[in-house]
């Protein structure tokens, strides 16, 4: 996710705004730039790669400037590059702007601005907020924002500075974080709080439409109207690591809670009012996936089980034959390609050797592949025909959590733009998929935040010597991941089975409360899991259940149930994935285990 530092005061900023960037690292970026109001007018440095880049870039010079920009960009719209990188400008020059976030309407706001005769110089969304705050200005740079906010869709956070107001930046957000810093006769924006953390302790965290100017002295906010408001300071007790971890314990506990963002970025700008899928941006046109007669899916790990649960989606919706292989089996086992033979490598880092070496495989075979990776520039990036991104931000916990959910969401936009492309479906009801889809990430929020029974229940089973996971359909493939996380974070042997097998071994390993935790997707193999859980419950085991609200059956056969928001059968791995990453995580902790690092992993397999 984007990192923005803005600061006005009565010292130097450039150091300050540099700092601050450099605390935000942890974010994750491809490239960053500074704007720092000058006697002459705002003077712009950009880089592409790490902040030394940006670093050597803006020189040793010392700037008397007091008032300026930082940001690091995470790349959505647009490739890393210096022209795409913050902070953007207006056609004149004198006012800049940083930005966190997606405006999803900004083609259509970027046509009128050029019919207007405003020029671009980059590829982003971002850019189309400083023409609009040029267009809508006259009456202060405030005023303009609140004008240019008028207009725009999405979700963000972006800051402002004009050469004409050279003593003021304006900040709002709209469903991403900015906070304000209250220093002594100097003030901060920062997408949050290590950014300033050196310097202030007193933060006024910022809500939805608020517009807030600071000056040296002070902050005045206001709503979208203008009205004026009041917004409560508070102090921050944490130290550094508990800001980079937003107030988390952990950051796999904090990425377990930004997936409704990550899933909303992951969204924005591909999913259309009207329920369709933009996906233009991969560049495979209805032609293209007209002539597909397979889909062949490589991954490793978490990743290869956002492909499994997928694979049911693209068979189901778009009717095309879809293979899926862990990639490390798939690159040795001489499969057969042809040029209408997509394959999709889903690797959230771009750089595990498997996948990428799956890929190859395949490309040199003649056959397209399409990476879907969270990492701008990644290796992936380079050894594909088409990427699609997710936006989940940097993922710094070992265990997949925000990056897994938010590849199931990319994976089925996917399906839908096949199925649309194929016309397998009728568009009504397409769309409405599209429409439902748009609801997960904020049934996800609702989901994180309702009380539940997990701690309870991982405060009954932390010492068992073994979980059995069940599912059927792509309540299995949620089975499969919701055992790799229990078993890499705390070590608990787990198997994941689909329930129909258990008849064929599994069952004999249940004892009398041996923990089964089952996964009920409610398509139309739900009365046939219902038999398995009788016999289940039959050798006495416990059954812990992960249902949708409307479930009426799934209570008096569980022990627990964990409960998640009703929604399309085909949308609710999403959301049933969820309960089990906290089972998990809440299991480790009682047992006193890094969660972050657990023994014997690495965020990344680069060697085979
Ligand atoms: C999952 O929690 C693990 N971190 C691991 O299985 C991971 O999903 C796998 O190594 C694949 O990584 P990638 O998505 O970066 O290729």
């Amino acid at each position: 996710m984007c990192g923005i530092v803005g600061y006005v005061g009565r010292r130097p900023g450039k150091p300050v705004i540099l700092d601050g960037l450099r605390r935000l690292e942890y974010r994750g970026y491809d490239s960053a730039g500074i704007a720092l109001i000058e006697e002459g007018g705002i003077d712009t440095v950009r880089a592409v790669g790490n902040l030394d880049a940006l670093f050597a870039a803006a020189g040793e010079n010392r700037s008397e400037a007091c008032v300026g920009l930082g940001h690091t960009r995470w790349a959505t719209h647009g490739k890393p590059s210096e022209e795409n990188a913050h902070p953007h400008s207006d056609c004149s020059g004198r006012i800049s702007i940083v930005l966190n976030g997606i405006v999803e309407n900004y083609k259509e706001l970027r046509a009128r601005l050029t019919e207007h005769g405003h020029t671009f110089t980059s590829e982003t969304d971002a850019e189309v907020v400083a023409h609009l705050i040029e267009e809508h200005g006259g009456k202060g740079l405030a005023a303009a924002v609140r004008g240019a906010l008028g207009e725009m869709d999405g979700h963000y956070a972006f800051c402002a500075i004009s050469a004409d107001e050279p003593d003021v930046v304006v900040g709002t957000r709209h469903e991403c974080p900015l906070v304000v810093g209250v220093g002594e006769h100097e003030m901060f924006f920062a997408s949050a709080i290590p950014a300033f953390l050196t310097h202030t302790r007193r933060v006024v965290v910022l809500e939805d439409g608020d517009v807030v100017t600071l000056r040296a002295d002070g902050a005045e906010y206001t709503d979208v109207a203008g009205e004026p408001l009041v917004r409560e300071e508070t102090e921050f007790p944490g130290d550094d690591d508990a800001a980079e971890k937003a107030g988390y314990e952990t950051f796999m506990l904090k990425e377990i809670h930004e997936q409704p963002a990550a899933l909303r970025d992951t969204l924005a700008g591909r999913l259309c009012e009207d329920g369709t899928v933009d996906l233009s941006e991969v560049g495979m046109g209805d032609d293209f996936l007209r002539r597909l007669r397979r889909i062949f899916i490589v991954a490793c790990g978490t990743s290869y089980h956002a492909g499994l649960i997928v694979s049911y989606a693209i068979e189901q919706l778009a009717r095309v034959p879809v293979q899926i292989d862990v990639a490390s089996e798939f690159r040795y086992r001489e499969p057969v390609f042809d040029p209408d033979t997509l394959v999709i490598g889903i690797t959230q880092s771009g750089e595990s050797a498997d996948t990428l070496a799956a890929m190859r495989l395949a490309r040199e075979a003649g056959s397209p592949v399409l990476a879907l990776t969270n990492t701008p520039g990644s290796q992936a990036t380079r050894d594909s025909d088409f990427v699609l991104y997710t936006r989940a931000g940097l993922e710094i916990g070992v265990a997949a959590t925000k990056t897994h959910t938010a590849q199931v969401a990319a994976m089925l936009l996917l399906a839908l733009r096949l199925a649309w492309a194929r016309g397998s479906m009728p568009e009504d009801a397409l769309k409405a998929l599209g429409h439902e889809l748009r609801t997960v990430p904020e049934l996800a929020e609702q989901l994180l935040a309702r009380p539940s029974a997990i701690k309870e229940i991982a405060e009954r089973y932390h010492d068992e010597r073994f979980f059995l996971y069940l599912g059927r359909g792509m309540g299995f493939a949620v089975c499969l991941e919701g055992a790799l996380k229990l078993k890499e974070i705390s070590y608990i042997p787990t198997e994941a089975y689909a329930a129909g097998e258990m008849k064929h071994g599994p069952i004999a390993l249940l004892d009398v409360e041996s923990p089964v935790v089952v996964v009920a997707d409610d398509g139309p193999v739900f009365p046939k899991l219902v038999s398995n859980i009788e016999e289940v419950r039959a050798r006495g085991a416990d059954v812990i259940a992960v249902a949708t609200d409307d479930n009426d059956v799934i209570g008096e056969l569980s022990r627990d149930v964990l409960w998640i928001p009703k929604t399309d059968h085909h949308l609710a791995p999403i959301l049933a994935v969820i309960p089990l990453q906290l089972l998990a995580y809440h299991i480790a902790g009682i047992k006193g285990l890094n969660v972050d690092q657990p023994r014997n992993l690495a965020k990344t397999v680069t060697v085979e």
